[in-house]
Order: C-alpha cells, then sequence, then structure tokens
C-alpha cells in the first residue's frame, strides 16, 4: 500500500510537472496600459498564434473569465504589496486563493501561482523575510483546497540574485541573498517547483554595450565565448545566463532543479542614452528566441533540459514609469497589431484602418444602428 501510494505520488508529481507549461513557449500579459484590447479579444490573439502559455502579474478576475474554456494554461501572480499579509496568516493565503483561483478552475486552467516578483536583491528588506512564510502559507492553502498537486507554487528573480554570471560555471548567488534564498529552494526542491529567472541580455548590452558583442546578445552570428571550467562554448547570450543560474543553484545543492526563463525580451523603442534599442534588434531577439526555444533544446551545461522561457511582454504598456524602454517591450501594440513581424498575426494589420473598434459596439447599438439606416432608405 506504501509503495501504491509512493507510485501515486510520483504520477501526480509528473502529472503537474507537465501540466505547467505546454511546449516550450510562453508571454506575459501584462497590463500596465489603458489601451489595451479586452481579454476577449486578446485570448483570439493568442489562439489565432498558438501561445499556450501565459503569465500575468495578478489574478484579474475579467481575464480569469475571459479565458475560460480557452485551454491556455496561465499562471497568475500575488503582488509584492500583499505578501506581508499573506506570510503571517494561513487564513489570508487561503482566503485569496478561495477567490483568486478556485472559482474560475478548472475552466480556465491556471497552472501556477507566483508569488510576489523579483524580490530577493530588492531594496525591500521585509520584503525578503516574508517571502518564505508567504509561499509556504501559499502551498499550504492549496494543499487544504487540494490544489497543490496541480497548482505550482513558484516566485521568479532578477538577475539581481546573482554575484557573478560571467564565465556561466562561476555564476554564484550573492552572499547577502544566500539566508533567503537556500531555505526557499529548500522547499521548493521538495514540491517540485523549479528556479524561474527573469534573465535579459537586453539589460545585459544595454548596461555594457563596450564589451558585449550586440550579435552575442541577439543571437547573431559571432565568435562567441568559451568557458573553460566546463570546456563549453556558448554562442548567445540567453543560453549563458540559464547556465549561470544552473551554476549557481549547483554550488548551493540544487543543481538537479529545473531552470526556466519567466521573463525575456528586447524593447523595440527606447531613450537616446538606451544602448541597443531599436525595432530592428527587437525583431532579431525575439525572432530568434522564438526559433531557439521552437527547437526544444537544452542549454550547453544542460543539454537534455529543454528551455522554457516567457517573452515580456504581450503588450507595448503605456502607463509603466521609466525609460522609454519599458513602455515598448511588447510583440504586439496595444491596438492587437504587431510591433513588428516574426511571424505573428496582429488582431488588425499592422497599417491601416484599425477594426478594433466594432468589436467594442455592443449587438443592440448595432442593431439600432441597423434599425435607423432602414428606416432612412
Ligand atoms: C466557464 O464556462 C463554463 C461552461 O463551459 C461555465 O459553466 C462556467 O460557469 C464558466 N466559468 C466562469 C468563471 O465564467
Ligand atoms: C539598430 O541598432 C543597431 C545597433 O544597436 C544598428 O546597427 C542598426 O542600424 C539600428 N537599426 C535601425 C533600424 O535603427
Amino acid at each position: 500500500m506504501p509503495f501504491l501510494r509512493f507510485i501515486l505520488f510520483l504520477l501526480l508529481r509528473l502529472f503537474a510537472a507537465s501540466q505547467a507549461f505546454t511546449g516550450t513557449y510562453g508571454v506575459n500579459y501584462g497590463r500596465v496600459a489603458d489601451n489595451l484590447p479586452p481579454p476577449e479579444s486578446v485570448v483570439t490573439l493568442l489562439k489565432a498564434n498558438k501561445i499556450k502559455n501565459i503569465r500575468i502579474y495578478d489574478a484579474d478576475h475579467g481575464v480569469l473569465t475571459a479565458f475560460n474554456n480557452s485551454g491556455i494554461g496561465i499562471v497568475v501572480g500575488i503582488p509584492n504589496e500583499y505578501l506581508t499579509g499573506i506570510s503571517v496568516s494561513t487564513d489570508q493565503a487561503l482566503e485569496w486563493v478561495k477567490q483568486n483561483v478556485e472559482p474560475f478552475l478548472p475552466a480556465t486552467p491556471i497552472t501556477g501561482i507566483a508569488v510576489g516578483n523579483e524580490i530577493l536583491a530588492g531594496d525591500n528588506e521585509i520584503l525578503s523575510e516574508v517571502l518564505i512564510p508567504a509561499v509556504i502559507n501559499v502551498y499550504t492553502a492549496l494543499t487544504w483546497l487540494q490544489l497543490s498537486h496541480r497548482i505550482e507554487v513558484s516566485s521568479p528573480h532578477s538577475e539581481a540574485v546573482f554575484a557573478q554570471t560571467y564565465p556561466p560555471s562561476a555564476g554564484a548567488f550573492k552572499e547577502s541573498v544566500l539566508p533567503y534564498m537556500v531555505p526557499l529552494l529548500q522547499f521548493f526542491s521538495q514540491i517540485n517547483t523549479p528556479f524561474y529567472i527573469n534573465a535579459y541580455p537586453f539589460l545585459a548590452y544595454k548596461n555594457d554595450p563596450q564589451n558585449i558583442d550586440l550579435n552575442y546578445a541577439l543571437f547573431g552570428r559571432n565568435s562567441g565565448t568559451y568557458d573553460a571550467k566546463t570546456n563549453l562554448h556558448y554562442d548567445n547570450m540567453f543560453d549563458a545566463q540559464i547556465d549561470a543560474a544552473y551554476a549557481a543553484l549547483e554550488k548551493v545543492g540544487y543543481g538537479a532543479m529545473e531552470v526556466i526563463v519567466s521573463e525575456t525580451g528586447w524593447a523595440s523603442k527606447g531613450d537616446e542614452n538606451e544602448a541597443g534599442v531599436n525595432l530592428s534588434n527587437a525583431r532579431t531577439y525575439n525572432g530568434n528566441l522564438r526559433k531557439r526555444l521552437m527547437k526544444r533544446k537544452g542549454t550547453p551545461y544542460r543539454p537534455n533540459v529543454a528551455v522554457k522561457a516567457y517573452v515580456f511582454a504581450l503588450f507595448n504598456e503605456d502607463l509603466k514609469p521609466g525609460p522609454s524602454s519599458e513602455r515598448n517591450f511588447g510583440l504586439f501594440k496595444a491596438d492587437g497589431s504587431i510591433s513588428y513581424d516574426i511571424g505573428f498575426t496582429g488582431l488588425v494589420p499592422s497599417s491601416g484602418v484599425s477594426i478594433a473598434v466594432s468589436f467594442k459596439l455592443p449587438i443592440a447599438s448595432l442593431m439600432a444602428l441597423t434599425a435607423m439606416l432602414v428606416r432612412f432608405l
């Protein structure tokens, strides 16, 4: 009997692991904007482009309702400002899951809950302290609701958690991050959660254009870099950043944990002083990234683990603060047209008259309009 239970446990684990991500390509659906298409149109857009995984940064009920029966896997997010409350009370965690996840299941395939975003090595020490208790409370709540086998609890990190990423084998966490990172990894390894990293060759290049070959950052033709310790050659920075994460994990005893890229991307427009930001570089990065992911290949250091990534982002987001690049990461513009051609089709053609308006006209007013026209004729 214990043996059977163990097998069942393994099967559930396998099931959970394969549920969380379909294929290798996903997109972050950020909504810090006042001009985006309604979520129902976003479902149409994603389906037309066969995008099967998305992440949102909250648990907006309008979005979750629109994705009912869409078959598109969604990771929802608990925003950083909720973490303190959730960390002190399992009841609050339970309440959050009951309100924001449970009612939408199973028709809206919520596959994961990201607890906070880029907390460790950020500027808020208190958030670092509450992260682990918050993660544990959310997991406990899912267990009580018998949902922990199909909803993955995770927490994405920024590159700031690393002291070093070059060469990849030198990848290591910052000393200051270790007291939080190690127990977090310990818990995540117990519940089979991968390591999620927001990895941006875009930012690395922008911060150091003198020393980085743009083609290395863009998956273009270049001589690449050589890692003497592992004797591995890297022809693009994206793979190198992932392997630096594997190296850092290995150094603290979690080398077997899978690394998934929770964000990566390239802005198509920026300010004068933002190196490497333009339309053609964005198209090159995102086009090459898509091809790279479609090959379902691993990295030089983990050749058998196909890389999975969520692109940042689905749309340009006009209300994002910061430099212009922040508002121009979208594969699509706010009107639903493509930002540049990497093989996706938009809701509306890139140029010409937008037909998006007609989606918004309620049937009733269309009928009234028709009736009026009929009278006139
Ligand atoms: C989702 O669709 C199903 C019908 O397939 C319906 O029963 C259910 O109420 C819907 N859920 C939401 C949250 O709209
Ligand atoms: C984009 O920037 C690259 C350098 O980062 C430059 O070589 C290229 O000509 C630029 N393309 C356009 C269309 O401005």
